[in-house]
């Protein structure tokens, strides 16, 4: 068990989940108006009022983008009420984790959200990364990006006891990803082909309902931190390893502080010490139910809150008056 962290206990667990909930009800009106933006827009807004009514001093590690490209939630933005005076906390978001889902009204959107103390979320770049997931159970080390595709497969299969051919690998559907898919079906795996929603997808593995055993390919770094801080909550294998397409991306990381930009991440590096991870469902997916419009105007909300320290999992369903 991890040590727990009485700066974490000041910002109460379930307060996080407002700040989903938030995000997540006010994502939902948008839901399938074919309006990416609009959507975004009224998450990163609502997400923003409800952290500034935390008593932390908050600082946005991970958030919306650099100042100059995300007018709020961006990286170094504070956020919360009690600036100077509160907990310092780092916080890393994804107000609407799931934009073009949203705008499509299709699966697998979340309102997202991790907090750890100063200093132990990794400051990454908005730039891809490779990433594998397994979830919990497995022998420390089974999955590797230094092996190949197949050697991951076999090795899983190896020790769930089941062919190569029985593995079920969650990839995002992207053209980056044809040899990947290739690869994975000549071995006979079965492929959960995802629109979006990576973080989601990572998350899947760790819930045998899912049938997801693997997750592979690559997808938004942000995304990677946002998945490994639910990971080390729950349990569960990740790695991760920037992927950078030109020198201004690897400009960026330098800036954020990363010196070894082929460094490949494990969970504790990505997600440090005690954190806490929160999820709210906007549409429906293999984590939580989407929000919900009663015939008297409610709203209900499917979220989950999970602390790294107690590996408490909380599922919390709500039921929201209107305003
Ligand atoms: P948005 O929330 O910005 O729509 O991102 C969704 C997402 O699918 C992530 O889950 C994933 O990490 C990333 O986009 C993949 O990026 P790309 O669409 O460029 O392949």
């Amino acid at each position: 068990m991890q040590p727990s962290s009485a700066i974490l206990d000041r910002v109460l667990v379930l307060e996080m989940v407002r700040v989903t909930e938030a995000a997540a009800m006010a994502a939902a009106t948008m839901i399938g108006r074919g309006d990416e933006k609009a959507a975004d827009a009224a998450a990163v807004e609502a997400m923003r009022a409800a952290l500034n009514e935390l008593p932390m001093d908050g600082t946005v590690v991970i958030g919306e983008g650099e100042r100059d490209e995300a007018p709020m939630l961006f990286i170094g933005e504070k956020v919360g009420s009690a600036i100077g005076t509160g907990p310092k906390i780092d916080i890393a978001l994804d107000p609407l984790e799931g934009t073009t889902i949203t705008a499509k009204a299709g699966p697998n959107a979340l309102a997202v959200l991790a907090v750890a103390e100063e200093g132990n979320l990794l400051n990454a770049p908005d730039v891809y990364m490779d990433k594998i997931a397994v979830g919990p159970g497995y022998s420390p080390g089974i999955i590797s990006l230094e092996k190949s595709p197949t050697e991951n497969v076999q090795a899983v299969a190896k020790e769930k006891g089941v062919a190569p051919g029985d593995i079920i690998v969650c990839v995002l559907d992207r053209p980056r990803h044809e040899k990947l898919i290739a690869e994975l079906r000549a071995l006979g795996c079965g492929i959960m082909l995802i629109p979006d929603g990576d973080v989601a997808g990572v998350i899947a593995t760790t819930n045998p309902d899912t049938t997801i055993d693997l997750y592979m390919g690559s997808g938004g770094a942000p995304e990677g931190v946002l998945a490994a801080a639910a990971l080390r909550c729950v349990g569960g294998q990740f790695k991760g390893r920037l992927l950078f397409r030109n020198d201004d991306e690897r400009l960026r990381a330098r800036k954020w502080g990363i010196e070894d930009l082929d460094k490949v991440y494990d969970l504790e590096e990505l997600a440090k010490g005690d954190c806490i991870f929160a999820a709210t469902g906007v549409t429906n997916g293999s984590l939580l139910d989407g929000v919900k419009r009663l015939r008297d105007g409610k709203l209900t909300t499917e979220s989950v809150v999970m602390r790294a320290s107690s590996g408490t999992v909380r599922w919390v369903k709500s039921e929201h008056n209107p305003d």
